[in-house]
């Protein structure tokens, strides 16, 4: 019986947006959400997906790329 075999590649996923910072990390205040902070992924990498796990930081180190999370937050009363 053949097995199939999946290679999984370090690569970088941001060729160009803002690489001068370390991470990149965007937040929006949203006055209706019901926790105080959610961060979703944007590097593909994260268990939980469309939630952030942090899998970003091995991403990172693996890739020299600077993705981070999108976070909501939502604003103090
Ligand atoms: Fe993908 Fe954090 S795990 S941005």
């Amino acid at each position: 019986q053949r097995k199939a075999v999946v290679v999984v590649r370090a690569v970088a996923i941001n060729p160009e947006i803002r690489k001068s910072e370390e991470k990149v990390v965007d937040s929006v205040v949203v006055s209706e959400l019901s926790k105080p902070l959610t961060a979703y992924c944007r590097c593909w990498r994260s268990g939980t997906f469309p939630l952030c796990d942090g899998s970003h930081v091995k991403h990172n180190k693996a890739t020299g790329d600077n993705v981070g999370p999108l976070l909501l937050k939502k604003p103090k009363e």
